[in-house]
């Protein structure tokens, strides 16, 4: 929608009365000398040479700003030499008395010179007469090469603003590396014909890359130049395998600058401090997160089973949800354990570095019938809700839930009134034609399909061609939790617990 806007706003521009006559009279003569071109045949070119440009900018060169290109020589380069990007060129300019400054730049605003970094208006030299009166603007060469190539409506215009149009001059200009983005120096510098190297996310300080295979060659130049061009970025490192170990972090390479991952990062607000080679974190969640924590209400309780650092729980306990948040990685505990206290929480969390499994058989199973005694007890409801955020594995965790409470003695506070049955968000990936049945199929495979009543599922985000990540929301019952047959009774040690907080849990 936007693109389409940008054409008609061009065209728009263009199609100014003047050049609108000239397309329907035809020009009696069709030279490539200018100076015997009818008026008609001047704008008509003028015209077709905007329309092309217009349309290289909008359709092949939108992210591309610079008229000109680095020099060929650059190409195959694999160690930055900024030096080697310097090209001469001359740019049209226009000078433009002082007094008429902001009128011009209001008028021909899509007529300046947009180079990176460099400003489209100069002073004169001295030894120029109009030195003190004038300032010369610089003008897009793609556009202007001679004073035919302004439309007659624009040669009106800057006689009204007083620009003596002959006073049109080429300005010598030197470009370097400086005045080109990320992908016009990839386009310079990677062999023709490779794709160029696609968006990267920051994460705090950190650019993470994941280059193809085909531009590897040149990675620390391309770590390089994206550190140069972006000035909060100060440490570069491009992904190495897909994420398969346990924790779900990323195995990485530094590419260019400090060896340091610690970082700091906001979303939704809150602050998330951790060492981005130890834990997970992804970027592209904050709306999923948003959207969960919006959905809790002040007297839910959250349980987090893979809850990484935070990024459910901090936020849910912010808002005073009662939080028992868990991971099995230590780091991501310390973080989690950190983040609490940056984010100031006052209100009630409990942080755990247990398996999943264990979690819910232990920690989470006390938790439930405590809170459930105390609600038929107080006469009181109560929302639990769990986040299962662990795509590749989580809804092998669903086991946990069958026969959870089975062994509890005197469990008829399950049949209360003031009993609510848990909400739980599983996520999950799908390589499935069917993504929806393929997840549905897997959770009634394990829980039955008793939960098939309310269970919805809802697609997050596609993660690679074919791969979806889906989140399958339902609600546990009396028969998932008292299963007699199903229930495995947990036999291990007793659980590493490292609460931090705990005062109402
Ligand atoms: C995909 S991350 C999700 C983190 C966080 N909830 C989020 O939304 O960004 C999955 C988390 O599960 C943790 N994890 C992996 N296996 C686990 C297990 N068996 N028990 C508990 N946590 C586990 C990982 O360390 C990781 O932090």
């Amino acid at each position: 929608m936007i693109f389409v806007r940008a054409i008609a706003k061009r065209v728009a521009l263009f199609l100014s009365p003047s050049c609108v006559i000239s397309k329907l009279e035809l020009p009696r003569v069709l030279n490539s000398d200018d100076t015997v071109l009818t008026h008609e045949a001047k704008e008509l070119k003028s015209f077709f040479r905007r329309a092309v440009y217009i349309f290289r900018h909008a359709v092949v060169m939108s992210d591309c700003k610079c008229p000109v290109s680095p020099p060929s020589s650059v190409r195959g380069m694999t160690k930055l030499d900024r030096s080697a990007f310097k090209v001469s060129m001359d740019v049209p300019g226009l000078p433009v008395p002082v007094k008429s400054i902001s009128d011009f730049n209001k008028k021909f605003k899509a007529s300046l010179c947009k180079i990176t970094k460099l400003k489209p208006i100069v002073l004169l030299p001295e030894s120029d007469e109009l030195h003190k009166t004038h300032r010369l603007f610089l003008l897009d060469p793609n556009l202007y090469k001679t004073l035919n190539d302004f439309s007659s409506r624009q040669q009106e215009m800057l006689k009204e603003i007083g620009v003596d149009i002959k006073s049109f001059r080429l300005y010598p200009l030197e470009l370097g590396y400086d005045n080109w983005n990320v992908t016009e120096i990839m386009e310079a510098v990677l062999p023709e014909g490779t794709s160029n190297i696609s968006g990267f996310s920051t994460i705090g300080h950190i650019a993470h890359l994941n280059l193809k295979q085909e531009v590897l060659k040149y990675k620390h130049l391309i770590g390089q130049v994206v550190m140069d061009k972006n000035t909060m970025v100060k440490t570069v490192v491009n992904k190495l395998t897909m994420i398969d170990n346990t924790f779900r972090n990323f195995q990485m390479e530094l590419l260019a600058g400090e060896e340091n991952y610690i970082t700091r990062v906001k979303e939704n607000g809150l602050t998330f401090e951790f060492d981005f080679s130890k834990v997970y974190w992804n970027p592209r969640l904050g709306t999923e997160h948003m959207r969960i924590v919006d959905s809790l209400g002040r007297e839910d309780i959250l349980y987090d089973v893979f809850a990484g650092v935070g990024p459910f729980s901090v936020p849910a306990a912010k808002k005073g949800v009662i939080v028992l948040a868990n991971d099995l990685n230590s780091h991501s505990y310390e973080s989690l354990q950190k983040n609490v206290k940056l984010n100031k929480i006052k209100g009630s969390i409990g942080c755990y570095n247990l398996d999943g499994r264990e979690f819910i058989k232990t920690v989470v199973k006390d938790h439930m019938c405590k809170t459930w005694n105390e609600c038929v007890e107080n006469e009181t409801k109560r929302n639990i809700v769990f986040t299962m955020n662990l795509p590749a594995l989580a809804v092998e965790f669903l086991d946990s839930f069958v026969g959870l409470l089975a062994d509890v003695k005197d469990h008829d506070f399950i049949d209360s009134e003031w009993v609510t049955m848990p909400k739980v968000y599983c996520y999950s990936f799908s390589k499935s034609d069917n993504p929806n049945k393929d997840v549905t199929d897997r959770v009634v495979a394990v829980l039955g399909s008793g939960i098939l009543h309310d269970l919805n599922i809802r697609r997050v985000r596609n993660v690679a061609p074919n791969k979806d990540m889906l989140c399958a929301t339902f609600t546990l019952n009396r028969d998932i939790l008292l299963d007699q047959q199903h229930q495995v009774l947990h036999e291990g040690p007793p659980a590493k617990q490292m609460k931090m907080e705990e005062a109402a849990v």
